[in-house]
């Protein structure tokens, strides 16, 4: 027992892991995202957000971690292509390894069964080892003990429902459960061009611990494209906004230049 009385209580030191988006991770002090947390992406359609999540996603299954991509927009197996053809990441490759599960998810399927959810049974970390039974369609279920999750995205399930307050119990259900994987967790928000709200129901980014904001910038004839912490409530971080571009590598950002 010390000084002040306590027992060599073990406080858990606190675990972070890099995103291994370009230089994104020296943006934040501690040089990654906590463990345990979940933040948000957010920005406009054709901002970045799900390039982002694909690359974080690619790079963190190719050092070994386990990672879920829930899609409900796109169709995993477009992605899958896609990214193949444009920068030579195997998805498959991880996939068939048993690091990488991505899942399409009917939003409507979701909110069909929104009931259930807030019961607790679907989402309510189920989780499972590879190999197991496929879940049935509507259900989302975890095939093994995640590193990191990805949800791309919470604006697709926000249209599918129909009802403001059942779609904000889903959303507790949802955070609550992210939080007890011990994961690192994305969730990507669709939003206006230049962001006044980084939500659809602007209760989103509230409930994560950090913010990032994806920009396409119009000057003129001329789109840039830039991305900035908004919030992390894990670390100090940079507070500019920084350029970025995708190329033949994907995202790199370019931490000492300026936007304009
Ligand atoms: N191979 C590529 N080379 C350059 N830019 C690309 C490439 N693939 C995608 N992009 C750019 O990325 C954008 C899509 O980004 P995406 O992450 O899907 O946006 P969202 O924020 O809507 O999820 C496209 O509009 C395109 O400008
Ligand atoms: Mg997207």
């Amino acid at each position: 027992m010390d000084k002040a009385g306590n027992r060599g209580r073990e406080i858990k030191k606190p675990e972070y892991l890099p995103t291994y988006v370009s230089d994104f991770d020296k943006m934040i002090e501690a040089g990654g995202i906590e463990r345990g947390s979940t933040i948000l992406l957010s920005g406009g359609c054709g901002s970045g957000k799900s390039m982002f999540a694909t690359q974080s996603a690619y790079n963190a299954a190719k050092r070994g971690e386990k990672v879920v991509y829930f899609s409900f927009d796109e169709d995993p197996e477009v992605i899958k292509r896609r990214v193949y053809n444009s920068f030579g990441w195997d998805l498959y490759a991880l996939e068939s390894e048993g690091k990488l599960f991505m899942q399409k998810v009917d939003p409507y399927d979701i909110s069909r069964s929104i009931e259930r959810i807030v019961r607790g049974r679907v989402l309510d970390s189920v989780v499972k080892s590879v190999g197991h039974t496929p879940p049935p369609s509507e259900e989302v279920t975890m095939p093994f003990h995640p590193d990191r999750v990805i949800i791309d995205s919470l604006s697709a399930l926000s249209i599918a429902s129909s009802d403001e307050q059942k779609y904000r119990a889903y959303l507790k259900v949802l955070f609550d459960s992210l939080r007890s994987y011990n994961s690192v967790n994305m969730v990507i928000t669709e939003t206006e061009q230049v962001p006044e709200r980084y939500s659809r129901s602007g209760i989103e980014e509230f409930l994560v611990d950090g913010v990032v904001v994806f920009y396409n910038i119009r000057r003129e004839a001329v789109r840039t494209r830039a991305i900035e912490i908004l919030k992390l409530r894990f670390s100090d971080h940079m507070k500019k906004l920084v350029p970025f571009k995708i190329t033949d590598r994907g995202i790199v950002v370019y931490l000492e230049e300026q936007v304009f």
